[in-house]
């Protein structure tokens, strides 16, 4: 089955390794969305979770399988019984469903189950036969494939082929690899194991020395038709291959690189709006593909020279990814049909009452800000996230601070509901607002990030504040903007409050219980 044809299969670990990341949680809800947007882009393969993880995981596994339309929904499985029938229960669901089983192969992680290399062995055959009992569609990857001695390696992926694994995919787990080594080790796996041909090989890289998109290249290169990947890069650590930059590399260097992959280019930033929003991690400015300067021209010589002609430094139109070409601005007179249309453009469809209730928040942004670009409205819409389940809400804040003494916040805030006041001091007028927020909902809640982003230029910019709280191992990222940076703030850190509270509530049910490091 290796490479007969030219079409590349796009899998999407952004809901399994990507949502693995710390502090990208996503809500079950978030996660059906996403994985909707991910099938009607054209995702071949969707790894919507790790069913065994946690009861949250299972839940969106199986209800992703439910509602999937074209892609095969595959979840995630160590190398035990338990674990496959977990995940079969899950993706039994969808109308083609994946078991993806693994074990960490080189002697960095052969060491964590404790098994010598024949044990393993064994435990690969039993693991995989029993997942293929299952499922006509299993995946296999020997974790840290890149550092796995290739004489084992070739012996483990030839057992795991005879035990009736379809795709092998080859992870480069810690970031290791590069291009060349990349691309020898599919071609040297598929020369020498018996029966490669019968299977699809794949690749999986991790960012940890920046070369995850070329290192899928260039296993694609060597023969490689799968490449796993997330939106945005999002995943551990330094992140996974970035999708969108696998898909316009393809496209656009089609001449050297002649595979095709099934993704609608043109989703691409709506989806990356979307991670970015319900994962609470940025896109860098100059990220490849749907950074916000990705296709900024700023310098006058570039300006000149896209006036005249826009391929002198463009290789790609802002419309192949779904940039609208002219960045309409809006402002105070702007009626509720432009809002709609332009929120359509950016990705959002709102309903009559959701579009009411943006409307409202708008017009209020547009009072005090003369020109409403497309950043402002992805923010606007971030901010209003949540707000209908939300036990903590901000009534008002007022904030005095200056030379010559402490900062002073008085919040009301009303909590399941019911209102109350605090006044805090602080080194500061962020520090003082947080003080008062915690003496009205006193909490253990860490902080472990505050980042604040100017959406836009000038100083009437809106400030996007993120903040990543810990609390009992549970992670939560909130996100909020406003011109004023102490309410963005003060929102930011009761959005991440409120999901922490969401997901104490499902202690037990929810929390992460296992990772899938936990290689036993
Ligand atoms: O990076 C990795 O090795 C993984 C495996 C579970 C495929 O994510
Ligand atoms: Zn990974």
């Amino acid at each position: 089955m290796t490479d007969t044809t030219n079409r590349v299969l796009i899998f999407d670990t952004t809901l399994r390794d990507g949502e693995q990341s710390p502090g990208a949680t996503m809500t079950h809800e978030e996660k059906l969305e996403i994985a909707e947007l991910l099938d009607d882009m054209g995702v071949d393969i969707i790894e919507a979770g790790f069913p065994i993880a946690s009861e949250g995981d299972f839940r969106a596994v199986s209800e992703i399988a439910k509602r999937s339309k074209d892609a095969v929904i595959c979840g995630l499985s160590r190398a035990q019984y338990a674990d496959i029938d977990r995940c079969w229960e899950a993706v039994k669901h969808a109308a083609r469903p994946r078991i993806h089983t693994f074990i960490g192969t080189s002697p960095q992680h052969r060491a964590i189950p404790n098994l010598d290399m024949d044990q393993m062995a064994e435990r690969i055959h039993d693991t995989v036969t029993h997942a293929r009992n299952l499922c006509d569609n299993v995946q296999w990857s020997p974790m840290d494939a890149t550092r796995t001695e290739h004489d084992y390696l070739c012996r483990v992926v030839e057992i795991a082929i005879k035990a009736g694994a379809t795709t092998i995919n080859i992870p480069d787990t810690v970031g290791y690899t590069a291009p060349v080594e990349s691309a020898d080790l599919i071609r040297m796996l598929i020369a020498k194991v018996p029966g490669a041909d019968e299977v699809i090989f794949s690749t999986h890289c991790h960012n940890d020395l920046g070369m995850a998109t070329a290192n899928s290249l260039a296993a694609v290169a060597g023969g490689a038709r799968q490449i796993e990947c997330t939106i945005n890069g999002l995943g551990e650590r330094a992140g996974n291959t970035a999708l969108e930059e696998v898909v316009m590399a393809l496209r656009v260097r089609h001449d050297i690189m002649p595979w095709t992959t099934g993704v609608d280019s043109t989703r691409l930033m709506n989806i990356s709006r979307r991670v970015s929003s319900v994962s609470g991690f940025p896109v860098q400015y100059n990220k490849a593909i749907v950074g916000k300067n990705a296709f900024a021209h700023e310098s006058g010589i570039h300006q000149d020279g896209m006036l005249k002609s826009a391929d002198t430094f463009e290789i790609m139109r802002p419309s192949d990814v779904g940039l609208a070409d002219t960045n309409l601005v809006m402002g105070k007179h702007s009626g509720r049909a432009a809002l709609r249309k332009k929120l359509e453009d950016l990705g959002y469809q709102l309903g009559d009452n959701q579009l009411k209730d943006v409307f409202v928040r708008f017009k209020d942004l547009a009072d005090r800000k003369k020109e409403v670009y497309d950043e402002d409205l992805v923010a606007l819409m971030r901010a209003g996230e949540d707000a209908a389940t939300d036990r903590l809400v901000i009534r008002s804040l007022k904030v005095t601070c200056g030379t010559g003494g402490p900062a002073e916040a008085t919040l009301v805030m009303a909590i399941d509901g019911a209102e109350s006041t605090a006044t805090e001091t602080g080194d500061g007028p962020v520090d003082a607002t947080f003080r008062a927020v915690r003496a009205l909902h006193p909490n253990d809640a860490t902080l472990q990030l505050y980042q604040v982003h100017a959406v836009t230029e000038g100083t009437d910019a809106q400030a996007t504040v993120s903040v990543r709280l810990e609390e009992a191992g549970n992670i939560a990222t909130g996100q909020s903007a406003d011109t004023d940076t102490v309410v963005a703030s003060a929102r930011a850190y009761v959005n991440a409050l409120n999901r922490l509270l969401t997901r104490r509530g499902k202690v037990g049910q929810d929390a992460k219980e296992i990772s899938y490091k936990d290689v036993g």
